[in-house]
């Protein structure tokens, strides 16, 4: 009888089978092999979907640079979501975790951040990225416009890119954040103290005002550089 995946799942059924000798060290990883191929397919999509989004991005930026403008980005990151984080958000809202599950659910398993030198920037690439006819906006939220109630200010497009595989054509959803570096430089440093310990109440109040303070402070310097820019562009 022919070992499979699921047998590895019963810790004392696999300890029988490899013990016995019932298996050898091949079969084993082929064992494996055969489990974790669905699943490196899945995120192999994402992976796919990410370089789809970046080489956009990285386009227009070469782009807009030959209008003899400079280059509206300042760097790019990007990432796939962690196992972890993905079997806690599904089981956060009681949904089980299956791979098609994962993919019905969660729009942000490939997450792609594009920082920008200033506000306009942001939107002209947004406009650009989204009149591509093979980009599908699926949602767009706007907190640059209005902020979230702690500050948090970026641009978050929820979209879906074709990736073309040898036998197939998939549409995969990518989360998008456009900021400026102000903007990025709040959301990583508060992104950090979130982690920190616990805190009275009374202590957490104040600093979420200070932290809103930053986020205020933070945003006037975008206008103000957005400002001084179209200052020195009108007098060229
Ligand atoms: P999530 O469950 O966190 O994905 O929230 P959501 O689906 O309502 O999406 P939302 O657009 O609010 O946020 C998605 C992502 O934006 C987060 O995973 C963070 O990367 C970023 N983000 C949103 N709010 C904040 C914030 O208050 N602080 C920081 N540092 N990042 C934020
Ligand atoms: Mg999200």
């Amino acid at each position: 009888m022919k070992n499979t995946f699921q047998d590895l799942r019963d810790p004392v059924r696999s300890m029988r089978l490899v013990t016995s000798g019932d298996i050898t060290e091949s079969s084993f990883v082929d064992m494996i092999e055969e489990g974790a191929g669905p699943i490196k397919q899945f995120f192999t999509y994402y992976k796919c979907a990410i370089m789809e989004v970046e080489t956009k991005f990285r386009v227009l930026n070469e782009q807009f640079s030959l209008n003899g403008e400079s280059n509206p980005i300042e760097f790019i990151q990007s990432r796939i979501k962690s196992y972890s984080s993905i079997v806690h958000k599904l089981s956060d809202r009681g949904v089980p975790v299956t791979l098609i599950n994962m993919e019905e659910n969660l729009s942000d398993i490939a997450g792609v951040r594009v920082v920008c030198s200033f506000m306009d920037d942001i939107y002209r690439l947004a406009d650009c990225f989204l009149d591509q006819d093979d980009i599908f906006l699926i949602e767009r939220k706007d907190y640059i416009k209005e902020p979230k109630v702690n500050g948090y200010r970026s641009l978050h497009l929820i979209v879906a890119v074709p990736i073309f595989l040898e036998n197939e054509k998939r549409l995969t959803k990518v989360e998008v954040q456009l900021r400026t570096i102000a903007m990025d430089f709040w959301a990583s440093l508060e992104h950090k103290l979130r982690y920190k310990k616990e805190l009275s109440q009374e202590k957490l109040e104040v600093l979420r005002g200070d932290l809103k303070r930053c986020a205020d402070e933070s945003a006037s310097w975008d206008r103000r550089m957005q400002e001084i820019r179209d200052y020195i562009e009108a007098n060229d």
